[in-house]
């Protein structure tokens, strides 16, 4: 079939105000040039991120009026609680209001100053958290994600042959390994079940723990099914358990494959480090069995992590992945493939090769989206990764790409339509479009809040 199928029907609507192009020039203009600071309202069609940003269901809105808000022992945390432990069967299981508190409290429990956490590639803020505590957070990525065109399956996999040097020459310094599935600074790739086996055997050689940033987990496991040997007859729960038991312990952002707005949770096997966290997390999130949620936030999350391993719901959400980047690439644009899990990524860089990365073609490439159809999407290139050296010029970032987010159960085949058209019309004037300079910038985080002019 060509049409995607939603597996899911419409009980109730969020208008999105519709807002001409003069308009929406102005309203950059306004901003500074920067989609960041741009009003929600303002965008007719959200790209930043895919994180809390979903619709729940009937079912988790249900979840929501249950929910039980006794400060200890609720109701709400039993569900919560008996819901992961049959995901991924570890013993101690803590929620946290999001993703990084739980790898904030993990860096403040488990480093120190001097270590060093390999990863295949770390989210910012789990890199921010790991140097904040005083470790290097290195980036062992495979070999095939360095071509960005290159169709391979499983370009979130771990280097294998470099995380064994490095595990051969500094074992000391590493209180745990991590891995991220699916890979977002990647592009949202997968790992295979067969690199998290190479990882977790290569662990063990020295003793050291796993720990999985699961924030993607329902997807990475979708893509195990359809694309990994021998997997494709099992329930995506199987894999899920599969992969969850390779591991020590994990951190999760429930904003993404829970499917809920907000959310978290760190979980692990080991007695000793429970017991730091909890002292942790009772100082700075709250009781441990509600971890800086509400009853009705857990229940949400509970409910939301069983349907992001529904097949027709995993199926739905890659086909829109799928279907759009077909699209772009059939027409020529410049795009990182395969498709990831959870967002069409650009490359600017081969977008528009007339403008130097000191002007930021990312940036380019996201204002013209915006000003063309009203998309918000991110720019990953040297505004956000950009350093300046002794002189202050720019080293640029390695790649120049936009990220175009895709919220889960939120927009329709017609929106993914829309959303190409618009990309189709700023490639034809792609020749017309010209950088930027940053006019004021922050010390940290500068893409946030920097203030751009266009050159
Ligand atoms: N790990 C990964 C892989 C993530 O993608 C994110 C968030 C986090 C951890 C942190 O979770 O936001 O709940 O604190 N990613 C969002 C994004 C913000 O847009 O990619 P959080």
């Amino acid at each position: 079939m060509q049409t995607i199928f939603e597996p899911f029907r419409i009980k109730m609507t969020e208008p999105i105000k519709v807002i001409s192009k003069e308009e929406r020039i102005r309203k950059l203009h306004e901003a500074h040039h920067n989609v960041f600071l741009l009003n929600a309202e303002d965008c007719m069609i959200d790209l930043l991120t895919d994180s809390g940003t979903g619709a729940m269901s009937a079912r988790q809105w249900a979840g929501m009026m249950l929910g039980d808000e006794s400060y200890a022992g609720s109701r709400s945390w039993k569900k919560f609680e008996s819901t992961i432990r049959t995901i991924t069967g570890i013993k101690h299981i803590f929620p946290t209001h999001q993703g990084r508190a739980a790898e904030s409290l993990l860096a403040l429990t488990q480093v120190k100053p001097g270590d060093l956490i390999p990863n295949n590639s770390h989210f910012d803020t789990t890199r921010a958290n790991m140097e904040y505590a005083g470790a290097e957070a290195l980036d062992l990525i495979c070999e095939e994600a360095s071509d960005l065109e290159k169709e391979f399956p499983f370009k979130g996999n771990m280097h294998i042959g470099k995380l064994q040097d490095c595990l051969e020459s500094h074992h000391e310094k590493i209180p745990f390994v991590m891995i991220t599935v699916t890979n977002n600074t990647g592009g949202g790739q997968p790992v295979s079940m067969a690199n998290l086996k190479e990882v977790r055997s290569l662990v063990d050689q020295y003793n050291i723990p796993l720990v999985l940033d699961a924030c993607r987990f329902a997807e990475n496991a979708f893509f195990i099914k359809t694309q990994e040997e021998g997997y494709a007859q099992k329930e995506l729960l199987d894999i899920a358990q599969e992969m969850f038991s390779l591991v020590d312990a994990a951190t999760m952002s429930l904003k993404k494959d829970g499917l809920a707005n907000i959310g978290g949770f760190f979980i692990c096997n080991q007695d000793d480090w429970a017991e730091q966290f909890k002292n942790a997390l009772i100082l700075r999130e709250g009781f441990p069995t509600y971890g800086g949620l509400a009853g009705r936030d857990l229940e949400a999350c509970a409910i939301g992590l069983l349907e992001a391993l529904s097949l027709d719901y995993q199926t739905y959400r890659h086909a829109t992945i799928q279907y759009m980047l077909d699209k772009l690439i059939k027409a020529g644009i410049p795009v990182v493939r395969p498709a990831g899990g959870h967002a069409v990524f650009l490359d600017a860089a081969k977008f528009l090769p007339h403008i130097g990365k000191v002007h930021f073609p990312a940036i380019a490439l996201v204002n013209a989206l915006y000003c063309e159809g009203g998309i918000r999407a991110v720019g990953l290139g040297s505004l956000m990764f950009g350093k300046y050296d002794a002189s202050g010029g720019l080293i640029p970032a390695p790649h120049e790409l936009v990220r175009m987010a895709f919220p889960r159960r939120v927009y329709t085949q017609s929106h993914f339509d829309y959303m190409v058209e618009v990309v189709l019309n700023v490639w034809g004037k792609r020749s017309e479009l010209s950088g930027y300079l940053i006019e004021k910038e922050p010390p940290f985080l500068r893409h946030f809040s920097a203030w751009l002019k266009p050159v």
